[in-house]
């Protein structure tokens, strides 16, 4: 039997279709989540794993959950990841994204729980140098929610030298689309992401979608990012959680397709996978943003094997829309 993992954040967008690969590849599956903003029916009715529902905050309960479920390794999603908010109310971030962090590795290195899989971001890296972007790019984060990122990366390569804490840190460009087979899907609330913006409009929920920016250098004048399959992405937390399992010195990935779309190609994939016209509106610039992100994912090809099996962005649109149609409709 494959050993269990909890997996905090597990309600969420990322982090549910980690649990949903975990469960198909056989594992025993725990979820933390307190449910701001992970959603209980997805767990109940899709994923069927235990869910406890609480903060990795409370170290009572992670004592706890420790002592009555033998986790082998912790895969942890729950991270507030707004990032204009973030720079409105740091403190919200700092508190969640890395105290809380901090209470949970205590908790597990207690428990003598020693293997760790972190949801790290491209935003570590703040406005690229080159592109595209390697794991041995400076981090120079511009936000608040960059900066707790990179703290946590910080604190894990010290607590492995002092601890012995083996961990992977994926740094994710654009997480996009949907579950392929339709089961699961993004359900943001606020939504502030461009691709369910897009669709809902396309439904007709909005009246048009805004375009940050048409003055930017590039082709189209409109900002080009990385955008990569949600489960691509968790196909590599099992990747790199069996890297783990079997011994693997800690190390961080990029987890990107290589390629970048524009806001504009990204609206017009929409036009074409949905058929239905989407009215835009140009807009000012939104501050923070940096014209151009694409990463290098060679590093996680090359040691954990990762391929990733959608990296068209009309497969990752045409996912997306027929979630948002079904649960939104
Ligand atoms: N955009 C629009 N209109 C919208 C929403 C977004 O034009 O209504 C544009 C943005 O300006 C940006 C692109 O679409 O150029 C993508 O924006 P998203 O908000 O979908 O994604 P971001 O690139 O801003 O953010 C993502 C992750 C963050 C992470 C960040 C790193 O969601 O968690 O990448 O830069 F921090």
């Amino acid at each position: 039997q494959k050993p269990t993992i909890l997996v905090t954040g597990g309600a969420g967008y990322i982090g549910s279709h980690a649990v949903l690969a975990l469960v198909q590849a056989g594992y025993q599956v725990v979820i933390l989540d307190n449910l701001v903003y992970g959603h209980r029916d997805l767990v109940e009715q899709v994923l069927q794993v235990k869910l406890i529902e609480g903060d990795i905050e409370d170290r009572p309960l992670l004592d706890h959950l420790f002592k009555t479920h033998n986790i082998e390794a912790v895969m942890h999603f729950s991270a507030y990841a707004y990032v204009g908010e973030s720079v409105t109310d740091p403190d919200k971030y700092y508190r969640n994204n890395v105290v809380a962090t901090l209470t949970l590795l205590e908790a597990m290195l207690s428990a003598s729980i020693k293997k760790f899989v972190f949801s790290s971001t491209c935003a570590t890296y703040g406005v690229p140098q080159f592109i595209p972007i390697t794991e041995d790019h400076p981090q120079n984060p511009i936000n608040p929610y960059g900066a707790t990122k990179l703290m946590v990366e910080r604190i894990l390569s010290d607590f492995d030298v002092a601890y012995g804490l083996k961990s992977v840190r994926f740094r994710y460009f654009n997480a996009a689309g949907a579950d392929p087979s339709g089961l699961l899907g993004e359900d943001h609330n606020p939504e502030t992401h461009l691709i369910p913006l897009v669709l809902q409009t396309a439904l007709g929920k909005r009246e048009s979608i805004s375009i940050f920016g048409t003055d930017y250098p590039t082709p189209d004048g409109t900002c080009i990012r990385d955008y990569i399959h949600v489960s691509d992405l968790a196909d590599a937390h099992i990747l790199g959680l069996e890297y783990l399992l079997q011994g693997g010195a800690s190390e961080v990935f990029n987890l990107g397709n290589g390629n970048g779309f524009s806001v504009k190609e990204v609206i017009a994939a929409a036009q074409e996978v949905t058929g239905i016209n989407i009215p835009v509106q140009e807009c000012d610039r939104r501050p923070g943003d940096p014209p151009s992100l694409i990463g290098s994912s060679e590093k996680a090809r090359k040691i954990l094997n990762w391929q990733p099996q959608y990296p068209g962005i009309n497969d990752i649109v045409a996912h997306a829309w027929n979630w948002h149609q079904k649960r939104h409709k």
